[in-house]
């Protein structure tokens, strides 16, 4: 027998991982928990427990406490209590106690690495060489942020109180997503771990007694999905970070609609693994088995969907099946396991459910001949070709160890195949052609693209979803963000009605006063969609008072047709967002010319309504507001994050799409600008509902927009009643991001509406903004909202 075919023929013996300081840590707790609430172990109030077991055995593990809504609200003023006198210390105090938590994980890696294949069946080659490495590493640049905070967060605070809630499919390395950037910026926590898989989190709160952190800082409680509820609907929690299904996340968008909880959503996805005809194929096909066989497919981000052009598709597709031949399925604590346990029943039914769909709807189904352990939940590595693209296979998110295959012909193909689902988490693209491979990178609608790579998560590089994968993101600067707010604006006080807003609300008609033998020509406004005046399609105005109460003219009442077309308008202006920011700062500064320009008659228009001290200052204002978006057009950079491997990531900032903004009714001509602007700056297109106060601003603005070279369809105007507007733009699919800065009621409903697809939301929390001071309305804070980030890996070197 040759050495070659030794090696192919080659069997591994079993390794198994000797699981017995893990049991005997369980058996130190007598196998059963209560909950981590200020720095001590409590038995849950109602005295309920559930079973944790080994998926891979069906062995009960544990029992672990259920989590009712009074143990939620112990947990949660534990948190508050820690509050002051954790952000009373100084940074670098902070910064050692996130550097002991990064050691002690460190130091017990192995017996949490043992603990987490047992309860989630994962390898325990994942477990020991990814999950907890990179929880440490997570904990260490975390520290690094505690001790910086100060110099690089200047005029942020923490948010609080924040209510995390995590997953079953990385338990440990969720955890330490969720709190390690939480106590870097100040806050104190509340985590709920997933119901399949507590017993990791549960170990972490006993390292945070050893480390000795102030009681209350971290808090765990247990339980399911409504121990979860519990924590959303707490009403003196100030955030919610959540990992889960996009189901859960529109359910939790919801319910915190009507609070004050800032949000941040890491949901499912359907990612694609784009392989060009050039790239090396070998090399794609171990980056598939990363990609897809991972955790038994169930991760976010997994590769889950195989795009191969066309041309070497038949020969990739004989490389995956030589190779999923050689995957072994069986017990996670063997060292040469590559696929190990499903979590739980629920979800191998699922699997199951969803491959029988696939192959009902003509996909055709390969598994290898590998052997099957006889107990246990496994389910074996699967690849479903000949899928259509609109299959529910190729849309919804299996979360299991199915792969499934499509072809394309072009890049550009290949781009709209990639983009063709409702997720955005993440892409692997890979080729040989830097052109080609940061080309399609750069089009794909994925908040994380990993070059000739796949599944590299690190501490330093922001992680999370466009569309309805979510948003926010979690790792690297742009995820602290999450766990920050101005400070002025967490102590702004509740806006206060603006005195003249009431006088639009009249039925009675008013004649016009009469102007002597020849009246005055008619001052017409109307919307203005796609660059274009246009009428309503209701054929109805509305009246506009002026302060004195006089008829100031009438404006367009927009409806529902009205918004679709400048939704559409907005979508086929996207060509604003690739247009280089030169270009756009040229259009910008231009604007401001032509404001000037003519500002002596906008003042004029506007004091009827605001008087004229504030008109004058409004207009001058703006100007110098349009000038401030235009430097930064090109100024708002990205970064080049650094994570510890011979990589690039580079954290590039995109527009968020089309974004829908309810302006305020104060400062109908500033408030618009400081929104709009930021917005238009930053290559977004946009839908504004003017100020309800004195919608005859937009004839102003879009006369300056006319002559500024603006594209049409790039800002687009839609006057009327804005709550009723709102309505509709917060549930338009089309609409990316809603910012609404008219009311509470107004926060509470873009909220509540835009849980259909999930798009961002930004609201002044029914807080009174201040738009002429500079540091409270403009700048970054604005331009973080306009733009999401997407980290796009880049390998170099050997
Ligand atoms: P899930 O979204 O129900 O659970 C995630 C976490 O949310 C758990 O801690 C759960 O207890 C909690 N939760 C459930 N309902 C809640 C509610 N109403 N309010 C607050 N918290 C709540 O996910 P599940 O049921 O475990 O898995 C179902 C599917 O979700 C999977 O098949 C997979 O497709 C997807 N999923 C996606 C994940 C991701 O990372 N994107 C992670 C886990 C599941």
């Amino acid at each position: 027998m040759s050495i070659v075919e030794k090696f192919v023929t080659m069997e591994y013996g079993p390794a198994p991982e000797d699981p017995r300081e893990a049991f005997a840590w369980l058996d130190g707790h007598k196998r059963r928990f209560g909950h981590f609430i200020r720095g001590g172990w409590h038995a849950p109030i109602a005295g309920e427990y559930f079973d944790t077991a080994d998926p891979s055995t069906g062995d009960k593990l544990a029992e672990v406490a259920q989590g009712s809504a009074e143990d939620v609200h112990a947990a949660v003023a534990a948190a508050r209590s820690a509050l002051a006198g954790w952000q009373s210390l100084a940074p670098h105090a902070r910064a050692r106690y996130l550097y002991a938590l990064a050691r002690q994980v460190q130091k017990h890696s192995r017996r949490l690495a043992v603990l987490e294949t047992m309860d989630n069946g994962k390898p325990i080659r994942e477990s020991r060489d990814l999950d907890i490495p990179l929880v440490a590493r997570h904990f260490y640049y975390h520290a690094g942020w505690a001790q910086l905070l100060a110099q690089e967060f200047p005029g942020y605070a923490a948010c609080g109180v924040v209510g995390q809630i995590i997953p079953w499919n990385f338990p440990l390395l969720m955890l330490a997503w969720k709190i390690a950037p939480a106590l870097a910026t100040g806050n104190t926590v509340v985590l709920k771990p997933a119901e399949f898989t507590p017993l990791s989190a549960l170990a972490f709160a006993e390292i945070c007694q050893e480390i000795g952190l102030p009681a209350g800082v971290v808090n765990i409680v247990t339980g399911d999905g409504s121990t979860g509820e519990a924590l959303v609907q707490h009403a003196d929690v100030d955030k919610i970070a959540f990992t889960g299904s996009t189901e859960v996340g529109r359910a939790i968008r919801r319910a915190t609609a009507t609070s004050h909880k800032k949000l941040s959503l890491e949901l499912g996805g359907k990612s694609p693994f784009i392989i060009f005809e050039d790239a090396d194929l070998d090399g794609a096909v171990e980056g598939l088995v990363d990609g897809i066989w991972l955790n038994q497919g169930q991760v976010c981000c997994a590769g889950s969907r195989l795009l191969m052009q066309e041309s070497v598709a038949e020969k990739l597709i004989g490389k995956v099946r030589a190779r999923m031949e050689t995957l072994r399925v069986g017990p996670p604590l063997d060292k040469a396991i590559d696929v190990g346990a499903i979590v739980a029943r629920v979800q191998l039914d699922r699997i199951r459910r969803l491959v029988d769909r696939g192959v009902a709807e003509g996909a055709v189904c390969w598994q290898p001949a590998t052997a099957m352990p006889s107990r246990g939940l496994y389910f074996p590595p699967t690849l479903l070709s000949n899928v259509h693209p609109a299959s529910v296979v190729a849309q919804e998110e299996i979360f299991g160890p199915v792969l499934v295959a499509m072809t394309f012909r072009t890049p550009s193909e290949a781009v709209e195949l990639a983009n063709n689902t409702a997720y955005g988490l993440a892409a692997s693209v890979w080729s040989e052609s830097i052109n080609v491979s940061l080309h399609v990178s750069s089009q794909l609608k994925a908040g994380v693209v990993w070059v000739n790579s796949t599944n590299l998560f690190d501490g330093a590089c922001g992680f999370g979803g466009y569309r309805e994968s979510g948003y926010g993101r979690e790792g690297g600067k742009e995820g602290l963000i999450e766990y920050l707010e101005p400070t002025w604006f967490k102590q702004a006080p509740a806006i206060l009605p603006a005195s003249f807003s009431g006088k639009q609300d009249r039925v009675e008609r008013v004649s016009r006063p009469s102007m002597g033998a020849l009246p005055s020509i008619d001052r017409t406004v109307k919307l203005y969609i796609g660059g274009k005046q246009a009428r309503p399609d209701s054929g109805y105005s509305m009246q506009v008072f002026g302060a004195d109460g006089g008829l100031l003219g009438e404006a367009p009442l927009g409806n529902r047709k009205d918004i679709r077309n400048a939704v559409e308008a907005a979508r086929k202006a996207e060509g604003w967002g690739k247009a280089t920011a030169h270009n756009r700062a040229q259009v910008l500064y231009y604007m401001a010319e032509n404001l000037s320009q003519r500002s002596g008659e906008v003042a004029r228009h506007l004091a009827c309504v605001v008087g004229e001290e504030q008109a004058k200052k409004e207009v001058q204002a703006s100007i110098e507001r349009i000038f401030s978006y235009a430097a930064w057009t090109d100024k708002f950079d990205g970064s080049v994050h650094n994570p510890p491997f011979r990589n690039v990531t580079l954290a590039m900032h995109e527009p968020v799409g089309t974004i829908g903004i309810a302006c305020p009714a104060e400062c109908p001509l500033l408030g618009f600008v400081s929104l709009a602007l930021a917005a238009m700056a930053m290559g977004n297109t946009i839908v504004a509902i003017p100020s309800e106060a004195y919608p005859l601003i937009a004839g102003d603005i879009y006369q300056v927009f006319d002559t500024s070279d603006l594209p049409g369809g790039v800002v687009n105007m839609v006057t009327g009643r804005t709550a009723e507007l709102l309505k509709i733009l917060a549930e338009h699919d089309g609409v990316d991001a809603v910012w609404c800065f008219t009311d509470e009621a107004g926060a509470a409903s873009a909220k509540a509406l835009s849980a259909g697809n999930l798009k961002q939301v930004w609201t002044n929390e029914g807080r009174a903004i201040n738009w002429f001071d500079v540091k409270q309305a403009e700048g970054r804070w604005f331009l973080e909202h306009a733009t999401q980030v997407k980290n796009i890996w880049v390998p170099y070197g050997e």
